[in-house]
């Protein structure tokens, strides 16, 4: 089947007719192998502490609603939403995976949003149709792992459309902390904060996790939030969960 896929990657209608096909069996999926599923408690690669993070910000914080990019099988979305029952906005490119969490929200009409779609479009249409004016957005940026790294251009978008947002990334390397994993593309396409210095007008601060990578359970990915309103910051600075890093002055 791969061969006759990469056939078809070919020409206009052979692409249409393999997209097709991952539509087809991504929902097909879902019903055919349960297992697949995943439980919402693995939500945040299974880590405790990443899953504590998200609870002590939600429960602090007054968000309007939970931005998503990066579906996947949508085991994070479901936990976002039924920990908060905050309507969660969450995009998938991959058509085989948008199939099956298609399936999977189906018991969560009006509350999780599904969206087919890269994800910087959605995150300029969503944001601009919730028009949340002055309460804060929570964002939950996951959608990297092609050779396409969206994330500089979503933090670019969020901070410029809705300054009052807290975003916190997966795969993020915690700079003190060399237990915890993150994302490497080469080329400049590192998971760390100098990757974001081309977008520094947006004053943002950086919180990493306070638990040590050595007592994370799961996958042990690194993580960092960002947000830039001084109320925001404020509150997050008191959260047990989070410490506020300052990068280190480069000497010369
Ligand atoms: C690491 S997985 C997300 C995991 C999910 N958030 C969770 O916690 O279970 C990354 C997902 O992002 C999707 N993706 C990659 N690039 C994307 C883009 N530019 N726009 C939307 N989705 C994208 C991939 O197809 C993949 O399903």
């Amino acid at each position: 089947m791969s061969q006759l896929k990469k056939a078809l990657q070919t020409n206009a209608v052979g692409r249409a007719i393999a997209e097709r096909y991952d539509l087809v069996k991504g929902a097909y999926t879902y019903h055919a192998k349960p297992n697949r599923r995943g439980s919402p408690d693995i939500a945040f690669n299974d880590q405790h502490g990443r899953q504590a993070i998200f609870n002590a910000l939600t429960s602090a914080i007054d968000f309007a609603a939970i931005l998503e990019t990066g579906t996947y099988l949508g085991r994070t979305t479901e936990y976002m939403h039924t920990r908060t029952n905050l309507d969660v906005h969450t995009t998938e490119a991959n058509p085989k995976f948008y199939a099956f969490s298609k399936q999977r929200f189906k018991r969560f009409p009006g509350k999780i949003h599904l969206n087919y779609s890269d994800s910087r479009p959605f995150l300029k249409n969503t944001i601009k149709a919730l028009n949340a004016g002055d309460k804060p957005l929570f964002f939950y940026l996951d959608a990297h792992w092609e050779e396409d790294l969206p994330l500089r251009e979503e933090v670019d978008i969020i901070f410029e459309l809705h300054p009052k947002s807290v975003i916190l990334i997966d795969d993020f390397k915690v700079d003190d902390d060399p237990v915890y994993g993150y994302d490497d593309y080469g080329n400049g396409k590192t998971l760390h904060l100098p990757y974001f210095d081309p977008i520094n007008h947006h004053p943002f601060r950086a919180f990493f996790p306070a638990l040590p990578g050595e007592e994370e359970s799961g996958a042990k990915r690194g993580s960092v939030t960002l947000a830039m309103d001084p109320e925001l910051c404020n509150t997050i600075n008191s959260l047990a969960e989070l410490r506020e890093y300052s990068r280190e002055p480069v000497s010369v």
